[in-house]
């Protein structure tokens, strides 16, 4: 509800359980008669098969989706809780189930289509045929060249080229465990990030096109190397991939006997075969580091044979992928949604997986609809924020073209129905089933959604737990909170299941801690059903069990789609030397979803000014990427905080989303919340709301 507020209201603080969220239920949408016609999921019975009382070895259909070196003997082994282990025994090999099992039938059909940034540039078709004999060269020049074996990190540091998923497949064929960072990402993001998975070489690009410029990419590495080395890592190899043949988009030279053009040192590895190594089912296929509670970024560990079957089962039933099917999901590999739904979980299925090196709106509103069109896509994959961003800078430009997607997904972020109802109406001009995923960079794959051909879908809910998982919500007395009552909690887990993390990077102890030490009902126990799996997202499930996501739980800011830790942001922001004191809030934005607003207290005698906070702007550029910054940064008089010295973030979150600032007669310094309300929203009293349940449960746990 909107009130005018004239100075910080007190209101009482609503513990979890009690924060009942309303909204208006949403009719249902329900799959078209040709959709379910051809869908590979439409046996009612996958509910009974998967449920739980089949439970662990229902997975068993997953995995038998692959061709394996060795069956397993133990489909789950609870001996180590909650470090489980999956197909334990089997051997398997993830390049080839991408690639090489499917040269019997496919070797001529595209596994890639790279669609260029720039329109001059026509789109490259990667044959499964020529993606085998790419992927093979380049894992012989790993072998060869770099002296990696099983087992050894590498980091990548890419664009959205084919070279990434070559390189991927070349590592995973060898056992080599890829660290992919996410182009955008800084160098120096980069370089923590080889430090801590100890990588001994880097495989980034020359340059790459964005928004219509060929970017200098290959300067991060120079950053990153810096920075590992720093933190003690010395990189000794740094493998460049070319944009364009014979030429050079970095201006950054070359350090003799560390930096190699691939195209030059590939020469020497022409035609020659590697063959696939087969590994352990359990041992990891790559780190994938994400944001957490800490300044520290975390890397997820992910194993080879679970989460290869999670990922190609989930592709095949929720995104219905068919060989024949043309499948664009429009996420970046270097993120997870990117490496279980544009590589691993599609190439496994023979499938035709398209990327796009650049912006959607480039250079209009209408580019997206045009490679959809020109290759035919019929399975489309994208976020809430590149749905909005369309919306609003082309509204009606998806029917001047003929395209015809069967099958939508949403992934990321809540969706707003409205949001919803346009991607449904206008983006699959009516046609298209949508699924709206819910999972994380630590699960592999999907938890929640509904099976396109079996479930209505309701706009804004996710939908029931996939099938073989079992989620439920706890609220914070440790209570589970019934379907239907409208009450939020923290969603959980209640059963391990392939495509779950094996542990973080180098780190068991956070692991366990993070994700099972809340809910964990007896610490000795050996059965599963004691370990719930808590996933740091506030949930409401509604009668019908679908779940609603309402956001995270913890400080971390979901921008786009991607998480950013208000703590990485804060300690980047602390090496200004001026700053003495930082907090970083989200806030709500109308394309991002949430974006992170930086507040700054100085040090003493420092006078506040711009440079000041172009600095703070420039260092969270350089320390973390554009991705993280700020919509503002406000230099404060003072922090909020309690007697006891903490900052109040719940306080600053308030004030930067309009919304009621709640108790804050316990603070020491109470005054100060007016002050940076005037700084922050003017000295006008301006509308007040109770906000979106992830603002309001901001900071509230610290
Ligand atoms: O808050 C949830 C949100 O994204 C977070 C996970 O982010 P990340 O690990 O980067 O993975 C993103 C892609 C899998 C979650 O904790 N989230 C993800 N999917 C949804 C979502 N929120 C609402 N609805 C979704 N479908």
């Amino acid at each position: 509800m909107a009130e005018i507020r004239q100075k910080p209201q007190i209101v009482s603080e609503a513990t979890e359980a009690q924060i009942a969220v309303h909204w208006r239920e949403e009719e249902y949408y329900y799959p078209s008669a040709k959709f379910i016609g051809q869908a590979n999921l439409t046996d009612p019975d996958v509910i009974e098969r998967f449920s739980e009382k089949n439970f662990p070895e229902c997975f068993r259909e997953y995995a038998d989706l692959l061709s394996w070196d060795k069956y397993w003997d133990t489909t789950l082994d609870t001996s180590d809780p909650p470090f489980w282990k999956w197909f334990v025994g089997g051997k398997i090999n993830a390049s080839y189930n991408c690639v090489d099992r499917h040269l019997a039938n496919y070797k001529n059909k595209a596994a890639l289509i790279f669609v260029p940034e720039p329109e001059s540039e026509a789109p490259v078709a990667v044959t499964y045929r020529e993606l085998y004999v790419r992927v093979n060269e380049f894992a012989a020049l790993l072998r060869d060249f770099c002296g990696l074996k099983a087992g050894d990190r590498v980091t990548i540091h890419m664009p959205m080229v084919p070279e990434l998923p070559i390189t991927m497949l070349a590592c995973a064929r060898l056992g080599v465990v890829h660290s992919v960072v996410f182009g955008g990402f800084s160098g120096e993001a980069c370089g923590t990030r080889a430090a801590d998975s100890q990588s001994q070489v880097l495989i980034t690009m020359d340059g790459y096109y964005r928004y219509g410029k060929l970017l200098d990419h290959k300067a991060g590495a120079d950053i990153a190397l810096e920075i590992a080395k720093k933190e003690g890592q010395t990189v000794d190899k740094v493998l460049v991939w070319r944009r364009h043949a014979g030429q050079n988009a970095s201006a950054t030279p070359f350090v003799k006997g560390r930096d190699f053009f691939v195209d030059e040192v590939l020469t020497k590895y022409k035609g020659q075969l590697v063959a696939p190594v087969p590994m352990d089912a359990e041992a990891p296929l790559f780190l994938m580091y994400t944001s957490g509670s800490t300044g520290k970024p975390k890397g997820c560990q992910h194993r080879t044979g679970g989460y290869l079957a999670y990922v190609t089962g989930t592709s095949k039933y929720i995104q219905d992928i068919h060989p024949e099917d043309v499948y664009w999901c429009m996420a970046d590999i270097g993120w997870i949604t990117g490496h279980s739904y544009i590589v691993y979980g599609p190439l496994a299925l023979a499938a035709t997986s398209v990327m796009y090196e650049g912006v959607p709106t480039y250079p209009d509103a209408g580019r997206v609809w045009r490679i959809a069109e020109r290759l035919d896509v019929n399975i489309f994959h994208t976020s809430p924020t590149a749905i909005r961003m369309l919306r609003k800078s082309g509204h009606d430009e998806p029917d001047k073209y003929n395209y015809h997607f069967k099958h939508m997904t949403t992934v990321g972020e809540p969706i707003e129905p409205e949001v919803w109802r346009w991607y449904h109406e206008t983006v699959g001009k009516g046609e298209a089933v949508i699924v709206d995923t819910w999972w994380q960079t630590e699960n592999g794959g999907f938890l929640c959604s509904t099976k396109p051909a079996l479930d209505p879908m309701k706009p804004g809910s996710a939908g029931p737990g996939m099938p073989g998982i079992y989620p439920v919500i706890i609220d914070e007395n440790n209570q589970e909170v019934a379907a239907g009552s409208g009450k939020a909690g923290n969603i959980c887990i209640r059963n391990p299941w392939p495509g779950i993390m094996q542990t973080i990077w180098g780190s068991h102890d956070r692991f366990v801690a993070q994700y099972y030490a809340k809910y964990c009902k007896n610490r000795n126990s050996k059965d599963w059903r004691d370990w719930p799996y808590f996933a740091a997202d506030g949930a409401v499930l509604a009668a019908d069990g679908y779940f609603r996501i309402l956001g995270r739980v913890d400080d971390v800011i979901n921008v786009a789609g991607h998480r950013l830790g208000t703590k990485e942001i804060e300690s980047a922001c602390l090496t200004v030397s001026e700053v003495a004191e930082a907090a970083v809030v989200p806030v709500a934005d109308e394309i991002k979803g949430r974006v992170p607003e930086v507040y700054i207290a100085l040090k003493p005698g420092v006078q506040p000014s711009q440079a000041i906070i172009d600095k703070v702007n420039k260092v969270i550029e350089t320390m973390i990427g554009k991705i993280a910054r700020p919509k503002h940064v406000h230099i404060v008089p003072d922090m909020p905080k309690t007697r006891s010295g903490k900052l109040m973030r719940r306080v600053l979150a308030a004030l930067s989303n309009n919304m009621n600032t709640g108790d804050i007669t316990t603070l020491a310094n109470p005054d100060v919340v007016e002050n940076i309300r005037e700084l922050v929203q003017g000295k006008e009293a301006v509308a007040l709301t109770d906000g979106p349940e992830d603002l309001k449960r901001f900071g509230t746990e610290e």
